[in-house]
């Protein structure tokens, strides 16, 4: 980066904030300190702005029952700072943090804190309330002993299971209070650090075994109309909505009042859009009280459905999934975004779905496999996302050599680079495996095509039946100017706007970011490196970072 364009970010970085802050919240409490985390445009893409600065989550989830005590954490915190984590993604009980009703225990939660502090980690605290996985396991004892204050659904069978029921106000005010309570204390306890940057409200919301709870409450509200809120939004939104789920409202002809059944016609899918509805107004309940405390960004997660699988049978029902997105951004505007769970592998098909309707990505949880370091690069640069983070990343037995922590490493030290050319169509990403071997994309007058390194032959895995997955992050920072941060790659080019003019290398170089952010060459590379000048090149077993520029000749 230029040196003025450095100390022109610098002095936007110290000058807008308090007063930004000032204007947008008018809380004397924060005022002189840094804005608090929110979530911000820049461009097309939307950024999470931590402590002033926009700042990409290089996260990992802990496992469920990690993050219960601190004597178990100790060994943890090591791991996760040897594989470049920035940011911990680890639940708070409802069970732990209020015991009795109204009693509320926050020092565990305090301690942790503080450990992920000292280790200079972030949090993104996961909200394990009412729902975690559909099921209402983590519910305290006086909300599980009482079912008649705190009632069950009910499937189609009339069996009660331990999931609490949206349907009650009972279970919204215990949930709510509780939540209300946990952002208040946060507010106090850290509002001043943003150790904590942000809330995953629930986990997993969805209905099971059934598409739709039977309960005496649920089965009333599915007898009444559609309510005439999320009839006008889908009116209003009709010409814009999923296709999915415009298909079905289609099929009924796009009726705009009836009940349930009369609107979206008689099936799963429609007893799916009532549970959908109305879990999401219960979760922006829980979101807008935590929010009127201390409004940190907040987000829920899906567990996904396989294509044609059946709600309620072989997914939880109603969570907020690509296909419900619509009613989702209807039942829940005070919710941030919505955020898949990666346990199947297409993570392109997936990410598509869920940047719609304006949806910022953050993948919060992907299953700890050999394709994370890859999909974590490619997901920052193509999709923009706010984040990454593999789920029950303490299970790793090697940390020092685990491809995501080198992956994290370069994408960390061109973080300031990527978030400056957010949103601006100067950043692409790419990942190749031997189905996708090869991709092509435009940066400014350039097309680049990007193969999988192993398609030239030398490396020793090339002939294998399955390649190990390349990713890389690519930054256009002038007109002939680039960066790329990532693994397994190698580049050609033409000319776009004079495809006549060959493209050829004028300087490759790898390098690191130092402190304050000097670019530092540690190696100029040509040669075999570059095939004499035919292509740049990253080996897959090598994570770097190059910068290079290209030039035109007749
Ligand atoms: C997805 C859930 O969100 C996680 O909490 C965990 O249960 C994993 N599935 C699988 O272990």
């Amino acid at each position: 980066m230029k040196k003025l364009s450095r100390v022109l970010l610098f002095i936007s970085a110290i000058a807008i904030p308090v007063f930004a802050y000032a204007q947008k919240n008018g809380q004397n409490v924060y005022s002189g300190q840094h804005q608090m985390p929110h979530l911000e445009k820049q461009g097309k893409t939307t950024q999470l702005i931590i402590d002033d600065k926009p700042f990409l989550i290089l996260g990992g989830e802990l496992g469920n029952s990690s993050f219960t005590s601190v004597e178990y954490m100790e060994p943890i915190w090591p791991i996760l700072k040897t594989m470049n984590m920035n940011t911990v993604l680890a639940p708070v009980y409802w069970e732990l943090i209020e015991p009795a009703e109204g009693k509320f225990d926050f020092e565990l939660l305090d301690q942790l804190i503080r450990e992920a502090r000292n280790n200079d980690l972030k949090i993104v605290l996961l909200w394990f309330g009412s729902w975690k996985n559909s099921m209402s396991s983590h519910a305290p004892p006086w909300v599980k002993k009482n079912q008649a204050r705190f009632p069950r659904i009910k499937d189609d069978k009339g069996i009660s299971h331990e999931i609490l029921t949206p349907f009650s106000e009972n279970n919204l005010q215990a949930d709510l209070k509780a939540y209300q309570a946990l952002m208040k204390h946060i507010k106090e306890t850290d509002g001043n650090d943003h150790t904590v940057i942000m809330i995953q409200t629930e986990n997993e919301i969805g209905m099971l075994p059934t598409a739709r709870d039977y309960s005496l409450m649920a089965n009333e509200k599915f007898q009444e109309n559609v309510p005439a809120e999320l009839m006008q939004y889908l009116e209003s939104n009709k010409e814009n909505l999923v296709p999915e789920f415009s298909e079905i409202w289609g099929e009924s002809g796009f009726k705009n009042s009836g009940t349930w059944e009369e609107v979206f016609g008689k099936g799963p899918q429609t007893d799916e859009i009532f549970m959908a509805w109305y879990f999401s107004k219960y979760a922006n309940s829980v979101v807008k009280t935590g929010k009127a405390e201390y409004p940190l960004p907040m987000y829920v997660n899906a567990a996904l459905n396989r294509p044609q699988s059946k709600p309620g049978i072989s997914y939880p029902s109603g969570g907020p999934l690509p296909h419900l997105m619509d009613i989702w951004k209807a039942g829940g505007p005070s919710i941030d975004f919505l955020s898949p769970d990666f346990y199947f592998p297409d993570l392109k098909h997936w990410c598509d779905l869920y940047t719609r309707q304006g949806n910022p990505l953050f993948i919060p949880e992907h299953r700890f496999d050999n394709t994370v370091a890859a999909k974590a690069a490619y997901s920052i640069g193509h999709y923009e996302s706010i984040g990454f983070a593999p789920f029950s990343v303490e299970s790793s037995g090697n940390p020092e050599n685990e491809p995501l922590g080198k992956m994290y490493n370069v994408i960390d030290q061109l973080t300031p680079i990527i978030t400056t050319h957010q949103g601006l169509d100067k950043i692409e990403g790419v990942l190749l495996d031997k189905q996708n071997q090869e991709t092509v994309f435009q940066m400014g007058n350039y097309e680049f095509k990007v193969r999988h390194s192993y398609t030239l032959g030398y490396e020793n895995n090339s002939r294998n039946d399955t390649w190990d997955m390349a990713g890389a992050i690519f930054v256009q920072t002038g007109d002939d100017e680039f960066y790329i941060a990532g693994s397994g790659i190698f580049i050609t080019f033409k000319n776009l706007s004079n495809p006549s003019l060959n493209v050829g290398i004028l300087k490759v170089d790898e390098g690191r970011f130092e402190n304050n952010n000097e670019w530092k060459i540690i190696r100029h590379l040509n040669g075999d490196q570059t095939h004499q000048g035919r292509h740049v090149r990253i080996f897959l077993d090598s994570y770097s970072i190059l910068r290079f520029k290209l030039y035109n000749y007749d």
